[in-house]
């Protein structure tokens, strides 16, 4: 069976068993751009955008949904951010030069990030970032100096490390005490923050924020998070904190596989501001201004990885490999995270699966496997091999690695094609070295 649930939501199959995604048969799209090559379909993406505004907005009007850049973003995309009424959560200069590039209205961008450097925050201040989301004393102090020598009044939010398990890879858990992010409110580091930010000559304390993880399969976290941090931070009021911002970060997760069954969006809305709404009454608490920042779950589901297979080597009674043109160079989560991938014969959807097969990739590691035993049509040299849901965290965590050119990006809408990214060249990737 097709698995419909972790494809983009324009994917059909054509007569000839061809994978047809944004209207774009997905073999021609090769023909034209080569592989390894990456597609992100429009419509997906803007309809993610619209349903959290949507799902949000519509329990609460005074909700904000800002995209988590890191999951992936380049200017084109940024864009359509913008028309879809969208802020930006950036965590470098780079994402923030990105932003700025095409017209991002900085208003809208909070910057994150548990060690910005003196040069990011100096950037962020002298070009009017919106909010930056303070991470530790250090950046309390610095951060404050920047902005009392650029002449400016710098609005923040401050991030808490709430001690709640989200149930994540350990590398994606960040809300528990032991974690490089945040203010632990368990060790009173956090309560220490406020009081300092509320003293700073030139920084406005707006409210705060936490993320516990990443991909977040349960509502509870959620629940518990959004409750403990409301409740622990009712004690500032009179110290002179009124919240008037509060984000329980991201980390909705998206379909993997065929057997994943994330949470509606509408589902963490509903756990997030009726706890929100349910808390703030109960503490006598005005409801602050709600931001979550989805990063996967808007630019996850709408991205598909192109791969064309080379070598095949069957070792009998063992494992039967089977080699494409990328691999962990564009997608390093199932080397680093023990991710799972759907994967599926684009020019051979309808065809029976016959054997198991290891999915490797082209680069000089053994662990560089996207798919490990899984059923395939039989496949042939040439082939190509679609793997969806890999529009997050997939280019945008691409290296170079034995140098290899990272693959190019492009989107597909109502049958037309238009590349926002093209492919690296050699000398592209010669570019900064000195002979
Ligand atoms: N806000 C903050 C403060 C974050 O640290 C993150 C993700 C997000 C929002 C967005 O989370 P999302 O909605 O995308 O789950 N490379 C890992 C994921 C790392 C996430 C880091 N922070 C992966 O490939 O699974």
């Amino acid at each position: 069976m097709f698995p419909q649930n972790v494809f983009p939501d324009t994917t059909t199959v054509d007569s000839q068993g061809r994978l047809v995604i944004g209207g774009c048969n997905t073999l021609d799209l090769v023909s034209e751009y080569g592989t390894p090559l990456y597609i992100l379909d429009e419509q997906t993406l803007r309809a993610r955008c619209r349903s959290y505004i949507q799902e949000f907005r519509q329990r609460r009007k005074e909700c904000d949904v800002y995209y988590a850049c890191k999951a992936y973003i380049n200017p084109a995309l940024a864009k359509i951010f913008d028309e879809e009424g969208m802020g930006l959560d950036v965590v470098s200069g780079g994402e923030l030069a990105t932003a700025q590039a095409a017209g991002f209205p900085l208003e809208r961008v909070t910057f994150h990030g548990n060690n910005k450097t003196p040069v990011e925050l100096e950037f962020a201040v002298s070009n009017g970032i919106g909010t930056v989301a303070v991470d530790s004393f250090y950046e309390l102090d610095l951060l404050n100096r920047i902005a009392a020598e650029a002449g400016k009044v710098q609005n923040i939010i401050i991030r808490v490390s709430p001690g709640v398990d989200p149930h994540t890879h350990v590398y994606t858990t960040t809300g528990t005490l032991d974690s490089k992010f945040g203010f632990a409110i368990q060790t009173g580091h956090a309560a220490q923050a406020v009081r300092q930010a509320l003293k700073a000559s030139n920084l406005n304390l707006l409210g705060l924020h936490f993320h516990l993880g990443s991909p977040i399969f349960e509502l509870e976290p959620y629940r518990v998070a959004t409750d403990l941090v409301l409740r622990w931070a009712a004690q500032f009021r009179e110290d002179g904190l009124e919240l008037k911002e509060f984000s329980p970060g991201g980390g909705f997760a998206i379909a993997y596989t065929r057997d994943d069954a994330p949470p509606e969006i509408g589902d963490y809305a509903e756990a997030i501001i009726s706890t929100m709404t349910a808390t703030c009454s109960d503490l006598g608490m005005e409801i602050p201004n709600l931001t979550v920042e989805p990063g996967r779950s808007i630019i996850g589901p709408a991205g598909v990885a192109l791969y064309q297979i080379g070598a095949i080597k069957d070792i009998p009674g063992v494992r039967k490999y089977v080699s494409v043109d990328g691999g962990m160079g564009d997608n390093i989560r199932p080397a680093l995270y023990q991710a799972v991938y759907e994967v599926v014969a684009a020019g051979k959807v309808n065809d029976a699966p016959t054997e198991r097969v290891t999915i490797a990739g082209k680069y000089c590691e053994s662990g560089d496997l996207l798919a490990s035993d899984i059923m395939m049509p039989e496949l042939v040299a040439g082939d190509v091999l679609a793997i969806p849901a890999a529009g997050a965290y997939c280019p945008s965590m691409a290296s170079n690695y034995n140098l290899n050119p990272r693959p190019p990006m492009v989107l597909v809408n109502n049958g037309q094609s238009r590349l926002i990214r093209r492919r690296e060249s050699y000398q592209d990737m010669m570019h900064c070295d000195v002979i």
